[in-house]
């Protein structure tokens, strides 16, 4: 089983799901690291070359692979130690607006749209900072946030199969995967 964590930066995709992993024995990936790996570049770094779109384009072949990989073994191979793994997958917040990887999210992964308000997204990201986040660099961040935010939110919604606070997150995957065991 896959839950791909969808919503805004600054949410707490990579964060809270790392650590919600950890405790639940699932695995744990997020696509701007296995983006930046594979590409031996930064996200910074792929905008600046190829743009916006050109990041998406990639951006879709990380999430495709990871999904393809898992979904094999949803469908039988197992573990060493028997069990089918789980996997909990943070996907940059722009993902779903691309619509081949908002497709390939809700035909093979349960997407999970951790939702908050603008103004505890742009509390969060006044703490992390802006650098490496190029959709936000060089802009005013309280009205880039509301302004990409009523942008995406139809797409995080449609995608979403549920939706979630950032302390609601874990008991969803609790349950999510009580139903499948
Ligand atoms: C983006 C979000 C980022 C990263 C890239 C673009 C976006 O991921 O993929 O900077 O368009 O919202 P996080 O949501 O993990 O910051």
């Amino acid at each position: 089983m896959i839950f791909t964590l969808i919503g805004f930066m600054g949410c707490g995709k990579s964060s809270i799901g790392k650590h919600i992993a950890g405790k639940l024995g699932c695995d744990f990936a997020d696509s701007d690291i296995l983006v930046e790996k594979g590409e031996g570049m930064t996200v910074t770094e792929i905008f600046s070359r190829y743009g916006e779109t050109g990041f998406r384009e990639i951006e879709y072949r990380y999430i495709d692979r990871t999904v393809r990989s898992y979904g094999d073994r949803a469908e039988g191979k197992k573990d060493g130690d028997g069990k089918a793994k789980n996997l909990i997958f943070a996907l940059g917040g722009g993902a779903v607006t691309y619509e081949a990887t908002a497709t390939l999210i809700k035909e093979r992964t349960f997407p999970v749209y951790i939702k908050c308000s603008p103004e505890e997204l742009i509390a969060n990201l006044k703490e992390d900072g802006t650098d490496g986040r190029p959709m936000l660099a060089g802009y005013d961040l309280e009205m880039r946030v509301k302004q990409l935010l009523s942008e995406r939110e139809a797409a995080y919604g449609n995608c979403a199969r549920l939706i979630v606070s950032p302390s609601g997150l874990e008991e969803a995957i609790v349950k999510g995967l009580s139903a499948i065991r």
